[in-house]
This record gives structure tokens, C-alpha cells and sequence, in this order.
């Protein structure tokens, strides 16, 4: 069965023991299964299959080169959001013509890049910007695809630190402004309006908010088309959410590809997602073994853990809740604790008031649902060198990111 699972008392991911991984590849480490990222890719490929679509996996959600390619030979094509992921685009294999370059504040080297490799499209975010594309392209003696970021004023319902679509945002510009924008493109020959861009946020739970970005691009396309302006794709972003708690509600994958399609299939234009999370989230575990467990009077249980808020960020950064199990289901009196990592801060709780079994200093635990978010956000705070990943592939697995060593992180100090 792919995916991670129990079979009496112990955990596996795909066909492998997951404490044999942890014994051989040492803890804390990331465990990916390739057979779960086949799985989704496919599904949410499945459910556009009526109209052309492609899907470029957002590898800011995993920018580890092996799942990046693992992507690529699905058929996937790339969003890039900085130099290093088009740098990380091109080692696992993906075509420039295969990615598009997304962000705010790109720099005049990194669009220099983008620009002579000739990606599928720069996703623009302001005038100034374009200026820049263009003056850039035109000393290249090259054109530059540009799809401008529109911002669709809507509230995605997410957390807010990951809400993306509200004007009051950074990101992208109002739909008057990003329609002059895209009439200043089509008049400069260095410049070729290829498509329109929205994101409205990630780990939305609910249609609606995918769907009003969906149609705000679709409308604007029209106004262009009646301008003159033909362009060739609509790009609405990422931000499919997951289930992270048992029995929360997210948005089933039918039901976004109708609502998505409803909006975009009277444009008859190329639809592009750039899908993250949704596809690899679900695909990774977080090994780490217990190594301190405290009890006092007036405080909870402590279980310490040797990953922390270094090695997973999101419940310290979003409160997120990811669920923490035990590898191996002891009988006895169950436990309740925070589990907790070693940084000096208190914001180094993975899990509060968690349901354990029976657990001793040395057992292993798996945190859930962090292939998406989980390695990419790493620090070295405390000097701590990031964990190692690891992917399963079928009965096999293999390191397809080494553990950092302290030497390595050394080697930057003059
Ligand atoms: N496209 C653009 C332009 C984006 O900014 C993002 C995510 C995506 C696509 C992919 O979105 P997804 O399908 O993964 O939702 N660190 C946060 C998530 C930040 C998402 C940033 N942008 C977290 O841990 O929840």
C-alpha cells in the first residue's frame, strides 16, 4: 500500500520499516514515498484532463533535486521562485521552456538568468519590474514571456501569513493596473505577453476564493483579447489545502478542477497550476527519536525530541498542527505530553498536549504531512545542521539529501 502506515504496531512507509531507515540514516530525517507524489500528481493531472493544462510543481514546497525530478519524469513542468529553485529546475532536469519564474522583488541577476535561459514565463509583479525585463531582454537581443501577477482582491480564508490574494498584500496588482501593465508589454518588442498570473494563497480549504482568482484572470483575459492582446495561458497558482487533522475539511480535487474549469473554459486558454503542497505534503514524515522526557508539578509532560522548530518551522511560525505518532505502538497506559525540540525557545513545540503510547528516551516518532514546508524552511539556528532526506521507491530507499555535518556549516566562517 503506498503511503505511511501501521502493520502490528510499526510503522512503515510504502514497504520499508521506517525504524530501519532511522537506524541506518540516523535521526531527525525526512522520509518521502515516491509512490504517494505518483499517486497525487496523477490524480490532480486526472481531474483536468478535459482541458489543456499543465502543471508545474511549485518545488518551493520541496526543493530537494530527487523529488523535483521525481516531478519532471511525471510530466510535470516547474515554478520557480528564485534563483536557486530555476538553478534547482535545471539539475532535476526540467526544459526552461518548462518552468515559469514566480516572486516578489526578483533581482536583476536572477531575471538576467531567467531571461537567456528563456523560461516559459517571468510572472511579473509590478511596472517597474517589467522596465526591468525589458531593458534586460533587449540587451540580450531576446524577447522576454511575460505573464503580470494580478491581484484579485479576495480573501483566501487561510492563515494569514500564507494569505496571498487580498489587495493589502504585496502581491500583484489590481486587475485596471495589471490590464494597463499588459498593454505596456504587448507595445514593447523586447517584451511578449503570454499569460496572466494569480495566487491567491496556499492550504485554502474552501473552493470559492481558488475560484474567484480563477475567474478574475479569465474576465481580464477577455478584455485583452478585445484589445487585441492574445495571450496564451492562464495561470491561477497553487494553494490546494490538505488534511492535516483527522477529519478536517478540505476542498476534494473534483470539485477544485470544477471550479477551476468552470471559470477558465470559456477563455479556451492553457490553464497552468503551480500546485505545491497538495502533492507532496502528504508524501513526508519527520523521523526523530526521543532523547530527554520530563515531568514536574505544575507543567506538562515533556517528551524532547532531536528535531525541533530548525528542522520543522511551521507549528512555530503558523501554529500548524501536524500529527505526531509513535513507530512502535507499546501497550499501556497512554501518555500525554508537548512534545517539544532542544532550541532555547519556547516556540520549539512541535506537538502540544499529544497522546502518546507508553515512550522511553531512544523510541522513534513520525510527524505527518511535512513533505510540503517541511526541509525547505530549515534554519541552522543554534547551529544546527539540517537533517538528512530520504525516498522510498517501492521496497528501496535511498538518501537524496546528505545530513549536514557541523564541518559544513563552518566552512562559510572566514
Ligand atoms: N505559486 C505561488 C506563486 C506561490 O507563492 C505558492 C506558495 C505556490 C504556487 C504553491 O502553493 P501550494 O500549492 O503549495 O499551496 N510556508 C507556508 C506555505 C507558503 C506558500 C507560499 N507560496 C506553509 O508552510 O504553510
Amino acid at each position: 500500500m503506498a503511503g505511511f502506515s501501521f502493520a502490528q504496531g510499526r510503522a512503515f512507509g510504502d514497504g520499508v520499516e521506517l525504524r530501519d531507515i532511522a537506524a541506518r540514516a540516523g535521526t531527525p530525517v525526512y522520509v518521502y514515498s515516491a509512490a504517494v507524489i505518483r499517486e497525487r500528481y496523477q490524480l490532480l493531472d486526472r481531474a483536468f484532463t478535459r482541458h489543456p493544462h499543465r502543471l508545474h510543481y511549485a518545488i518551493k514546497a520541496n526543493a530537494t533535486t530527487a523529488v523535483a525530478a521525481l516531478l519532471r519524469e511525471l510530466g510535470a513542468g516547474a515554478d520557480a521562485n528564485s534563483g536557486g529553485e530555476i538553478e534547482v529546475a535545471l539539475r532535476a532536469g526540467f526544459a526552461p521552456g518548462d518552468v515559469v519564474f514566480t516572486g516578489v522583488g526578483k533581482t536583476r541577476d536572477d531575471l538576467t538568468r531567467a531571461i537567456s535561459l528563456g523560461v516559459a514565463a517571468i510572472n511579473a509583479e509590478s511596472p517597474g519590474e517589467v522596465g526591468r525585463i525589458a531593458e534586460i531582454a533587449a540587451a540580450l537581443r531576446t524577447t522576454a514571456r511575460i505573464a503580470v501577477r494580478v491581484n484579485p482582491d479576495v480573501e483566501a480564508g487561510s492563515h494569514p501569513h500564507i494569505s496571498t490574494g487580498h489587495r493589502s498584500t504585496k502581491f500583484g496588482m489590481s486587475p485596471a493596473d495589471a490590464a494597463a501593465l499588459m498593454r505596456d508589454v504587448a507595445g514593447r518588442g523586447s517584451l511578449e505577453p503570454v499569460g496572466l498570473h494569480v495566487h491567491v494563497g496556499s492550504q485554502i480549504t474552501r473552493t470559492e476564493p481558488l475560484a474567484q482568482g480563477a475567474r478574475v484572470i479569465a474576465d481580464l483575459a477577455r478584455a485583452l483579447a478585445a484589445d487585441g492582446i492574445a495571450i496564451e495561458h492562464l495561470d491561477i497558482g497553487g494553494g490546494l489545502g490538505i488534511a492535516y487533522e483527522p477529519g478536517e475539511r478540505v476542498v476534494d480535487v473534483e470539485d477544485y478542477a470544477e471550479a477551476i474549469l468552470r471559470a477558465i473554459e470559456p477563455s479556451a486558454l492553457t490553464l497552468v497550476l503551480e500546485p505545491g503542497r497538495w502533492i507532496v505534503g502528504p508524501a513526508g514524515v519527520l523521523l526523530t527519536s526521543v532523547v530527554d522526557m520530563k515531568s514536574q508539578a505544575d507543567s506538562a509532560t515533556f517528551v524532547v525530541v532531536d528535531a525541533g522548530m530548525t528542522d520543522l518551522l511551521r507549528p512555530a511560525l503558523y501554529g500548524a498542527w501536524h500529527e505526531i505518532q509513535a513507530a512502535e505502538r507499546r501497550d499501556g497506559a497512554p501518555l500525554r505530553a508537548d512534545i517539544v525540540g532542544p532550541v532555547c525557545e519556547t516556540s520549539d513545540t512541535l506537538g502540544r498536549d499529544r497522546t502518546l503510547p507508553p515512550t522511553e528516551v531512544g523510541d522513534l516518532l513520525l510527524i505527518r504531512d511535512v513533505g510540503a514546508y517541511g526541509s525547505v524552511m530549515a534554519s541552522n539556528y543554534n547551529r544546527r545542521p539540517s537533517a538528512a532526506e530520504v525516498l522510498i521507491d517501492g521496497d528501496a530507499w535511498r538518501v537524496i539529501r546528505r545530513r549536514q555535518t557541523i564541518a559544513d556549516l563552518l566552512q562559510w566562517d572566514e
